[in-house]
């Protein structure tokens, strides 16, 4: 048993991986109030507040810490850049190097998206980033402050979807939203990306820490797909009607951020230094929609606090 701290503990991946931890860890959990009846145990912080790092992580004395918080919709970074920088430059770069001065081994979450997308084949963790927006050039300046402040950190640049707090952070629950009641909605076939399941990204996440490792590894899953592809084999795996996906350009989106077209990342090198196979679309699909079997998307909206 480890005691594993795990920032943004209300968040997508924050959230599915402290309760999948919490089968094997203790894991203290920190959000700003939003949780209750979860099980494991919480902590209450606005970390960008002044001395909230020190005092966390002094209280809760972890062993290892996952940073999962971050400003991840890029609409609300282009709209804010200051608080973009603070929370996903500032804040990564302060707690490395407050997990360096207490011996905490630290695993910091990152993104696909610090590559501008415009190379043809995939990339790996040698290939030079151009974030295109103001999400991954924070997200991107994050990464190099955690390195530069603590050598042993291991970061992982991820893409994933999953089951919510609310319902509709990923892009699963969009399409599941839209297509379980019949209802038209667009898929982009010119972005692609390699999603994992946040369930399978959970436990890569802890066989890294559990193997020691440091460095950048890209921990999304091996295979790509467009958005639109994306939405047609969840409408498959649920035995929805997958001609209510229109298959749209994103130039048609009317979103504002600019998105990298083509993200390929190769997972070569996380797999060979696990030891494992990195789990595909299909599988992660098959296991979202076990989840939904189980009734996992009731109890995990259970967890707001009204
Ligand atoms: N979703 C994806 O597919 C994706 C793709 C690539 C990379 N990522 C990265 O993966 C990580 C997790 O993303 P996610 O989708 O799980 O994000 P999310 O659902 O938006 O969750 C963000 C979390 O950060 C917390 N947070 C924000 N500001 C905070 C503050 N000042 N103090 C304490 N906590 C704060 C939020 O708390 P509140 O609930 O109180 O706001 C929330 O728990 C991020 O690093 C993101 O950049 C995500």
């Amino acid at each position: 048993m480890t005691r594993i701290l795990i920032t943004g503990a209300s968040g997508l991946l924050g959230l599915n991986l402290a309760l999948s931890a919490s089968e094997q860890h203790t894991v203290i959990g920190v959000d700003r109030c939003r949780l209750t009846g979860v099980p494991f145990e919480l902590v209450c912080a606005d970390l960008l507040e002044p001395g909230a790092v020190d005092r966390v992580l002094d209280e809760t004395h972890p062993e290892w810490l996952i940073h999962c918080a971050a400003l991840a919709n890029l609409e609300a970074c282009e709209a804010d850049p200051i608080l973009a920088h603070r929370l996903n430059a500032d804040l990564p770069g302060e707690l490395a190097e407050a997990c360096a001065r207490r011996g905490i081994r630290l695993l910091h979450i990152s993104t696909d998206s610090v590559f501008d997308g415009m190379k043809a084949d995939t990339y790996s963790e040698t290939d030079t980033p151009n974030p295109p927006g103001i999400y991954s050039a924070t997200k991107l300046q994050g990464e190099q402050n955690v390195l530069s402040a603590n050598t042993d950190a291991a970061i992982a640049r991820v893409n994933f979807f999953g089951w919510s707090l609310g319902g509709k952070r990923s892009i699963s629950e969009f399409f599941f939203n839209n297509l379980s009641v019949g209802r038209q909605c667009n898929g982009f076939t010119d972005i692609w990306f390699c999603p994992t399941f946040v369930g399978d990204l959970a436990d890569t996440l802890l066989r890294m820490l559990e193997k020691a490792l440091s460095g950048l590894y890209h921990a999304v899953g091996s295979d790509a797909l467009t958005k639109y592809g994306f939405g047609v084999r969840l409408a498959r795996r649920f035995g929805f009607d997958e001609t209510l996906i229109t298959p749209i350009s994103i130039e048609q989106s009317g979103l504002t951020a600019k998105r990298s077209p083509t993200l390929r990342l190769s997972v070569h090198k996380l797999s060979t230094a696990l030891g494992v196979k990195i789990p595909g679309v299909s599988t992660g699909l098959d296991h979202f929609y076990t989840q939904f079997q189980q009734g996992y998307p009731q109890k995990i909206r259970s967890y707001q606090q009204s």
